[in-house]
C-alpha cells in the first residue's frame, strides 16, 4: 500500500519498484478523498498511485468503493434522506470511481468492513449509513452495479480480524463466512475474500484453525487475496531485536497456512517501511513508549528487516499456483 505524497520520495519510489508487483492506493482512492463534494470529483492523488502502478508494471487493486470510514459529509447527510436517495448515491459513488479507473483494477474492494458483531444487528452486521437506510442489500445493489461498470476486475469483500485465536475473532470468521454464504444464495456477484490481516504480536495464532477458515471460504468458490499484512508491536518490550524476532515468526507461521491453501493468490503489506505505517500514527495503535511499531518489512531507513526474510521465506516454500 503507497500514497500519492510517497511516491514522490526517491526511499519510496525505489523500494516499490524492486519488492512489488501489485499496488494499492492506502488513501487515496477513499471516498471522503475523492468526491469532497457531490460535484467535485479530485482524482488526482488516485490517478498518481494507478499512473506509477502502470508505469511499473504492477498490478493495481482498488480500495476501496464502499466503507462506513472515509465518507464525505454530504453523502452521510443525503443517505439519511430517504431510501431512494441512499440507492442513487451508493450507485453513483460505485458508477463513478467504476468509471473513471476501469480496465485498469485487476480487484475493487467493492465493501469494506460490513461486519461488527458489537453494533448488535441480527447476523453481527454494522451499522453503517447504508445499512441503515437499505438493509444488507447494499451490499447486493454495490456489487451488482461495480459489474456492471467494470466487469472484468474481480470484486471482494474485505474485512479484518479472522486471524487470531480470540473469541472476538471466531465471532467474526463465522459471521463473514455466513454473510458470503447469504450473498452467494442471492446470486451476488462477488469472487473474492479480501482478508487484511492486521495482525497481532501479542495474540495467539493457530495454525489449524486459520487453515480451516481459509478452507472453508474456498470452498464457496471464491478467490483469496491477503490484502493489508502488518504486525502489531504495541504490546512487546522495546528492545528492537526481541520485536523483530516476533514480528518474522508470526508472518512466516502465518503466510506459511496461508499460502498452502491454492486459492489464496496475493499479499500486500500495508505499507513496506516503518517510516510510514498507520500503526505508528493512530494514537490508539500507536506504542506507549514513543518508539516507532516495526510491523512492516523495511525499517525507517529502509533497511531489510527479519520480517523481509519471512516473507521471502514463505514465498519461496509455497506450492507453484
Ligand atoms: O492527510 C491528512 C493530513 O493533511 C492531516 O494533516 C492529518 C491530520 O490528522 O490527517 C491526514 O489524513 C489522515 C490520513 O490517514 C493520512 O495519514 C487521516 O486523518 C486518517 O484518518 C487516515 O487514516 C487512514 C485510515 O485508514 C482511515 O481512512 C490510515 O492512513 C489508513 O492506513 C487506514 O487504512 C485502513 C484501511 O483503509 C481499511 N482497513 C483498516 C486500515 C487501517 O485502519
Amino acid at each position: 500500500a503507497t500514497s500519492a505524497r510517497h511516491i514522490d520520495i526517491s526511499e519510496f519510489a525505489a523500494a516499490l519498484q524492486r519488492e512489488c508487483s501489485i499496488l494499492v492506493g492506502e488513501n487515496d482512492f477513499k471516498w471522503r478523498n475523492t468526491q469532497p463534494q457531490p460535484d467535485r470529483k479530485t482524482w488526482g492523488h488516485a490517478e498518481a498511485v494507478a499512473n506509477f502502478a502502470q508505469r511499473h508494471k504492477m498490478q493495481l487493486r482498488g480500495h476501496t468503493m464502499i466503507w462506513h470510514e472515509a465518507m464525505p459529509p454530504w453523502a452521510l447527510e443525503g443517505i439519511k434522506e430517504s431510501r431512494e436517495r441512499a440507492t442513487q448515491i451508493l450507485r453513483d459513488r460505485v458508477n463513478s470511481i467504476g468509471a473513471q479507473f476501469r480496465g485498469r483494477i485487476a480487484t475493487w474492494d467493492v465493501v469494506n468492513e460490513a461486519i461488527e458483531r458489537r453494533d448488535g444487528l441480527r447476523h453481527g452486521m454494522r451499522n453503517s449509513a447504508f445499512f441503515s437506510a437499505l438493509g444488507e442489500g447494499y451490499l447486493d445493489l454495490a456489487f451488482a452495479t461495480a459489474k456492471e461498470i467494470d466487469p472484468a476486475a474481480h470484486r471482494a469483500y474485505n474485512d479484518f480480524g479472522m486471524d487470531h485465536e480470540v473469541d472476538w475473532q471466531r465471532d467474526r470468521r463465522r459471521d463473514v463466512l455466513t454473510l458470503l454464504e447469504r450473498l452467494q444464495a442471492r446470486k451476488v456477484p462477488i469472487d473474492t475474500l479480501g482478508i487484511q490481516a492486521h495482525l497481532r504480536a501479542d495474540l495467539p495464532f493457530r495454525e489449524n484453525t486459520f487453515r480451516t477458515f481459509l478452507r472453508r471460504v474456498a470452498d464457496l468458490g471464491l478467490r483469496i487475496e491477503i490484502t493489508e499484512f502488518d504486525v502489531n508491536d504495541r504490546a512487546l518490550p522495546a528492545d528492537t531485536a526481541i520485536r523483530d524476532k516476533a514480528v518474522a515468526d508470526l508472518t512466516r507461521r502465518y503466510l506459511d497456512v496461508a499460502l498452502d491453501e491454492p486459492k489464496v493468490v496475493s499479499v500486500l503489506t500495508w505499507g513496506i517501511s516503518d517510516r510510514h505505517s498507520w500503526l505508528s500514527d493512530m494514537p490508539d495503535r500507536r506504542r506507549a513508549d514513543g518508539l516507532r511499531q516495526r510491523g512492516l518489512p523495511f525499517d525507517e531507513v529502509f533497511q531489510r528487516k527479519p520480517m523481509w526474510h519471512a516473507i521471502a521465506k514463505a514465498f519461496d516454500a509455497a506450492p507453484a499456483r
